[in-house]
Parts: structure tokens; sequence; C-alpha cells
């Protein structure tokens, strides 16, 4: 099962979990489907590399069964080999690490291709694109992320735009944005050569199938 892998030249939406009701989890990811999204963004936190603390794999594989979209789990902790195997029998599509708080990136990285996952890395706001240069072998898609890890809602850190692009010179893996993504940012990104449209707040603000079209139309409309 490879979603990067075949994403082409695609520009997708992936409705963050972080600001849905998680009460209602399942509907509100289906929600953002009937507006065109592609792929769920599955924020892990665990209090320790962001201040934040979200949901585990017992909540992925739930919601694994109940949606038909794939997710793909941003994991924001400082031990992420720990949960790795607990992701992968979740049933997700992809997992991502942060660089910045994984010792042995290529062993890491190999653990999640070996269990059937594409493989990630989510790049913090000030973590330059050197700091993947030798991983990239072995990843499936960077997560640049366009504000600090740990909260929905904040504000887009206008460098990430130079960021994207500099990545897309290194490399022809596919690029997500993370962070402040709304209809005013999306194109921005996907005109630097983003692909996969991570929106949690301006999703789940209104009517989320309604905001995820906007989204993404306004990413698409910069490519044609
Ligand atoms: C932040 C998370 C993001 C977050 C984005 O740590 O990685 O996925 O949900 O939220 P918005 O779209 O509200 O900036
Ligand atoms: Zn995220």
């Amino acid at each position: 099962m490879t979603y990067f892998g075949e994403l082409g030249d695609r520009v997708v939406g992936a409705p963050s979990i972080l600001a849905a009701d998680f009460a209602h989890l399942a509907q509100e990811v289906q929600r953002a489907e009937r507006g065109g999204a592609g792929l769920v963004h599955f924020d892990v936190m665990d209090n320790h590399f962001v201040p934040n603390l979200t949901v585990g794999p017992a909540v992925a594989a739930s919601l694994a069964a109940a949606v038909d979209l794939p997710i793909d789990a941003h994991l924001q902790v400082t031990n992420p080999d720990n949960l790795i195997p607990s992701f992968i029998e979740a049933g997700v599509v992809g997992i991502s690490v942060q660089p910045e708080v994984v010792t042995h990136l290529h062993r890491t990285l190999g653990m999640i291709r070996a269990g059937g996952c594409e493989a990630g890395v989510a790049l913090n706001p000030t973590s330059p694109p050197e700091l993947i240069g030798w991983a990239l072998p072995y990843i499936d898609y960077i997560n640049v992320m366009s504000v600090n890890p740990g909260f929905g809602g904040q504000d887009f850190i206008p460098e990430m735009i130079e960021k994207v692009r500099r990545i897309k010179q290194m490399t022809n893996v596919p690029v997500e944005v993370d962070g402040g993504i709304t209809v005013d940012t999306a194109p921005l990104m996907v005109e630097a050569g983003a692909q996969v449209l991570i929106a949690g707040s301006a999703v789940f603000k209104g009517d989320p199938a309604t905001e995820m079209r906007r989204i993404i139309e306004a990413g698409r409309r910069v490519r044609k």
C-alpha cells in the first residue's frame, strides 16, 4: 500500500484531526472527505517533544477501521521508535518522524519501511533541509512544518515558502505543508512545489467539506 509513491503530480488536501471534534472523529474525517480530502493527517503528541498531548495507535486503529481515507501519522514525540510498530499494526499508510529528536534516523526510517509503511520526515521551521540530505534515499515524503509543532491555529511562517522551493531543488519526493494552511497560504506553498495541503483549523472552523474543497481548489488553481 503506497500513497506518496503514487501521488504523481497531484495536489491533495489532508484534514488534520487536531482541530476536529475528537468525540466524533470518524464523522469529522468523512465530512472532510466529502470536500475532496485524499488523506487524513493524524497528529501524535507526547508532552515531551511538544507541550501538547493527543492520541496514539489505539485511536489510529479505530479510525482506520471506520474511514476509507488512508492515514498519515505525524509523530511529534521524542521516542518514535517505541510507537512505530503499533502504528504499523494500526494500519496507517505513512509515518513521519521529527529528525531533530531521532538519534538514528536511517534505522528509524528503515523500521517504518520494513513494516510496509511509507517513511516521512517532518522538519521544524528552523531545521535546515540539509539535515535530511543523507537520508533522502530512505524517505518517501517530507513534511515542511510552517508553524512550530504542538498546536493548531498558529500563524503561518512565510519563510517556509522558500524552504519548500529549496527542498524541491534537492529531491522529487512529495512535500507536505503543515501549519497555518488556508485558502491564502495554500497557493503560495503549491507554487513553491508542495503537494499535500494539511489543514486543521481552516478545515474544521466551518463546514469541513466546504472548507476542505476551498483549500484544495485554491492550491490546484496555481498548477493550471
Ligand atoms: C501542529 C500540527 C498540525 C496542526 C496544524 O503541530 O502538526 O498538523 O494540526 O493546524 P493548523 O492547520 O490549525 O495550523
Ligand atoms: Zn501535523
